[in-house]
């Protein structure tokens, strides 16, 4: 198993997740080679939940970096778990060229671009 999913499991042990009982780990490597690890955080009120790749992001994002080159993403899915629509556009804003490597608990492994995964992203520059 490559080094990020490996990380991306650890953090997948920290999720807060006693409503859906799914949890989900990343780990996000920026372009100077830091990798910032996150997991789901649920809520009673449930709207309010983040998930594991929105963690990692805003960990580093809040710690100065901006350019990042790979995230992995694992859950214990029957595929590799993709990101969700929210996540693929938060992390669109930093780095569209981001290589997103889903994985599942049993070492199943799939790599996309991000650009592939988010057809149309938003952008306030298209206005
Ligand atoms: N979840 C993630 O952490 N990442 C995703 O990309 C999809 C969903 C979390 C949110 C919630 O805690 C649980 O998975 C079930 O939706």
């Amino acid at each position: 198993m490559n080094t990020l999913i490996k990380k991306a499991v650890a953090a997948r042990k920290n999720a807060y997740a006693p409503y859906s009982k799914f949890k989900v780990g990343a780990a996000l490597e920026a372009s100077n080679g830091k990798v910032y690890t996150g997991c789901n955080v649920e809520n009673s009120s449930y709207g309010i939940t983040v998930c594991a790749e929105r963690v990692a992001l805003f960990k580093a994002v809040s710690d100065g970096a901006r350019k990042f080159k790979r995230i992995a993403v694992v859950a214990e899915t029957k595929g590799p778990c993709p990101p969700c629509g929210i996540c693929r556009q938060a992390l669109h804003e930093f780095s569209p060229a981001l290589e997103v490597i889903m994985a599942n608990t049993k070492g199943r492994t799939r790599k996309v671009k991000l650009k592939n995964l988010l057809a149309h992203p938003f952008s306030l520059n298209n206005h």
